[in-house]
């Protein structure tokens, strides 16, 4: 019989025959698939495992920090965190092609995962949370989004000099199963559940050009947004739910004075494949509650906007 358990038990001893003494790296980002990972090579190997986590600044509020704590306090994984949000915004300075700006994501990303790897030079493999969908999925077009999204966290982005053997424990997965997995290995069901989260991250969520300031007046819209979804109920009945910010100045009030400031727009979808999507019809109150927290917490936000678009035509990611 196929179950949960069993799958840990195969999965553990494969690796143990695989790697024998050898020390493993695995690039961390928080994402269900390499958290799995993470959870399962530390089950089977221990302190061979070294996890690197690429800060990137363009995380959601506090995930950093959640990322750290799940794992080393709760875990006992051992992660080494780079803080990178200086160097991607540095390099973002300036571009607001959406596609530039994903490159330029992307490319950093492999280099300075790179930059930590060489400095573990006692390691022999590379993990990598590939499941069964992305398998098929690079076995397929070469041409489409679903090849460039991934291409930033594939192997295939790493220089070949690395000369890491790959292991990929989940290749025979389905996304549900890694889910179970994950929960089974005690990782929190919050993250486990989590909607997905693009990895240019909030690089994408602020249209135009990326700046600090507009990251951290996202991170707690988006926060604000996440949170009562989640006090609602209504979170795990939407697929995917996010703030955007736009670099629109709008005109408010507040008080006996006027305001003028940033806006942010909400996006709620429900998809069963992400190809297509309808938007999440949330409840007026619902949306009338978010709105008003979102404008009276955040000084700097004027106004709240609902994204009522399909995919298509509109993708899911503004940008
Ligand atoms: P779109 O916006 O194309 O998004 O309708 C479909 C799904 O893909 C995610 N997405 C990305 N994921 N890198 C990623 O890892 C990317 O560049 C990227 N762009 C979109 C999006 O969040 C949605 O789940």
């Amino acid at each position: 019989l196929w179950n949960t358990g069993n799958i840990i038990e195969d999965s553990i001893s494969n690796i143990r025959d695989q790697v024998g003494d050898d020390e493993v790296i695995l690039g961390l980002s928080g994402g269900v698939d390499s958290s799995v990972v993470a959870a399962l090579l530390h089950r089977a190997i221990g302190t061979q495992l070294t996890c690197v986590f690429v800060d990137t600044g363009l995380l959601r509020l506090h995930e950093g920090d959640q990322v750290m704590s799940t794992f080393t306090q709760h875990m006992g994984v051992r992660v080494i965190r780079v803080d990178a949000e200086e160097r991607f915004l540095r390099e973002l300075t300036g571009v607001t092609d959406p596609e530039a700006k994903r490159k330029i994501i992307g490319r950093l990303f492999v280099e300075i995962f790179e930059e930590e790897s060489n400095k573990l030079t006692a390691a022999k493999w590379l993990a990598q949370g590939t499941i069964y969908p992305d398998v098929i999925e690079s076995a397929g077009s070469k041409t489409g989004k679903a090849h460039v999204i991934k291409s930033h966290h594939n192997v295939g982005g790493l220089p070949a000099h690395m000369r890491l053997k790959l292991l990929e424990p989940l290749r025979e997965l389905f996304k549900d199963e890694v889910r179970r997995l994950g929960v089974e290995l005690g990782l929190p069901s919050e993250m486990v559940y989590r909607h997905p989260f693009p990895g240019p991250g909030l690089g994408v969520r602020i249209l135009g050009e990326v700046r600090k300031d507009f990251a951290d007046l996202l991170r707690r819209a988006d926060d604000i947004f996440i949170s009562e979804l989640r006090r609602a109920g209504l979170y795990d009945q939407t697929s995917q739910a996010f703030a955007v910010f736009l670099p629109v100045k709008s005109v408010g009030v507040m008080g006996d004075g006027r305001k003028y400031d940033w806006v942010i727009a909400l996006r709620a979808v429900e998809t069963i494949d992400f190809m297509t999507a309808r938007w999440a019809h949330l409840p007026y109150d619902f949306l009338d509650l978010v709105s008003r927290r979102i404008i009276n917490e955040i000084d700097g936000i004027s106004r709240v906007v609902y994204d009522v678009s399909g995919k298509p035509p509109a993708t899911i990611e503004w940008e």
